[in-house]
């Protein structure tokens, strides 16, 4: 686990290795393919959490799992520099403050890891530990968003 979590805390730091010959479109598209993985997998979980749909210990412990192999992806290629909101209007929300940033950022990443592993011990523990768990996973997404992304396109 330690070592997993320095992967992930790593992730957002050796940007320039990856910027030679990247289009900044498909850096972005990239960038938001991430992000809807895991808001997807936290819309199963979600879902179950409000008593929407059923809880079931398996589809949970699923979708926490796929949201870890998500946190797991070395991030680093998806933090371009020249790929703000400013820099290509009306394609990303990310907003420069992110490259200005990178160490709050990164805190920021380091507070939702660590709520994601303490979900993925909760998922398949019933619906009140998994509605705990995701209720203080959802936080550390909203704290990143209202500091690092933009409202609207
Ligand atoms: C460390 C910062 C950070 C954390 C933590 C974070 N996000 Fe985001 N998220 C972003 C940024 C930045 C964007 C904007 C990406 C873009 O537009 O290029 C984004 C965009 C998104 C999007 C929109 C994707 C699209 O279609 O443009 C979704 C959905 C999303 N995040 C869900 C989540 C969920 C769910 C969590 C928590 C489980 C989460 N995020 C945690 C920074 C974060």
């Amino acid at each position: 686990m330690r070592k997993l979590l320095i992967t992930a805390l790593v992730a957002m730091t050796a940007t320039s290795a990856f910027a030679e010959g990247v289009k900044k479109e498909d850096v972005v598209d990239a960038r938001r393919a991430y992000y809807t993985l895991l808001g997807y997998d936290m819309g199963t979980l979600a879902a179950m959490a409000k008593g929407n749909v059923d809880y079931n210990a398996d589809t949970a412990k699923a979708a926490a799992a796929n949201m870890m192999t998500v946190a797991n992806y070395n991030a680093a290629g998806l933090y371009v520099p020249g790929t703000s909101n400013a820099d290509l209007p009306g394609k990303t929300r990310a907003l420069p403050v992110i490259w200005e940033d990178m160490p709050g950022m990164q805190a920021k990443g380091k507070d939702f890891y660590q709520a994601l592993v303490a979900l993925n011990e909760a998922a398949g523990g019933g619906r009140p530990a998994l509605g705990k768990a995701v209720m203080k996973l959802g936080g550390t997404c909203k704290a990143c968003h209202s500091h690092y992304r933009a409202k609207d396109f």
